[in-house]
């Protein structure tokens, strides 16, 4: 009865302000049909994404973990031109899939997506000497969440704004004994951020349609090069 609930205020949402939008609907729908796991962000989770980018007015952007590109086009979008997104997936199907909506939504020349392990394309990456990202969206497996948290630190300037998603999962982060690896991974990782004097950060819990769940945001405060 409260997913019904919090599933029908979502959809309420959507439709005040979100109009249909084919790009979406069809990167949605491909998905499906390719089999991925319905796990993307949710449409006003997409717009958060999307008001956040607009807000620190980010130009550079990387995710980590792509999906279908679902949430890649609500960041992609969000980005004057010029602009430009790389997002890290290690799965094939999903980075194929992905390519294909983004070119559906036009963003073949925006965003770029780059297939393997984040742990391995995170640190070649960071070795291209690229400017700093001012938005980093972590949502790739969350037993490395910390690990991704470290290389973002590496790639961000003050000012920048790290979102990772996740962090709640049905409360089940609070649990200290918890011996899910997804769990320790997010508890690892909101420990960083907490004692993490680079950023300024706090968690926001999340109800709609994909549940109870939560994001951390980190706004980036001091300059990471000089620690
Ligand atoms: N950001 C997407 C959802 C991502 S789901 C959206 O909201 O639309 C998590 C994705 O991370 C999956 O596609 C999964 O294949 C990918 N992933 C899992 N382990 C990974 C790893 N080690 N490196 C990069 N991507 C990974
Ligand atoms: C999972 C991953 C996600 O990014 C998400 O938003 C929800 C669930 C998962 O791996 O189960
Ligand atoms: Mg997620």
């Amino acid at each position: 009865m409260i997913q019904e609930q919090w599933t029908a205020f979502d959809r309420y949402v959507g439709d005040l302000f979100g109009p249909p939008d084919s790009a979406l609907d069809a990167a949605l729908k491909a998905s499906a049909q390719a089999g991925l796991p319905n796990i993307q962000v949710s449409p006003s989770q997409g717009k958060l994404l999307s008001i956040l980018a607009q807000s620190v007015a980010a130009r550079s952007i990387l995710e980590i973990g792509t999906l279908g590109g679902y949430s890649t086009i609500w960041l992609a979008r969000a980005l004057p031109p010029g602009g430009t997104l790389i997002s890290l997936e290690a799965d094939p199907k999903h980075a194929e899939v992905a390519r294909a909506n983004l070119a559906r939504a036009g963003l073949a020349s925006v965003a770029e997506v780059r297939l393997g392990r984040a742990l391995d394309t995170l640190p070649r990456l960071a070795a291209e000497g690229r400017p700093p990202f001012d938005l980093v969206f972590i949502d790739a497996d969350k037993a490395n969440t910390d690990a991704y948290f470290a290389w973002a630190l590496k790639m961000v300037h003050p000012g920048s704004l790290i979102i990772t998603d996740n962090v709640v999962r049905n409360g089940a982060v609070a649990d200290p004994t918890s011996t899910d690896e997804s769990v320790q991974g997010i508890r690892r990782f909101n420990a960083a951020l907490a004692a993490e004097r680079r950023v300024t950060a706090t968690i926001i819990q999340t109800v709609g349609s994909k549940g109870y769940d939560g994001l951390a945001l980190a706004l980036v405060i001091g300059d990471p090069a000089t620690i």
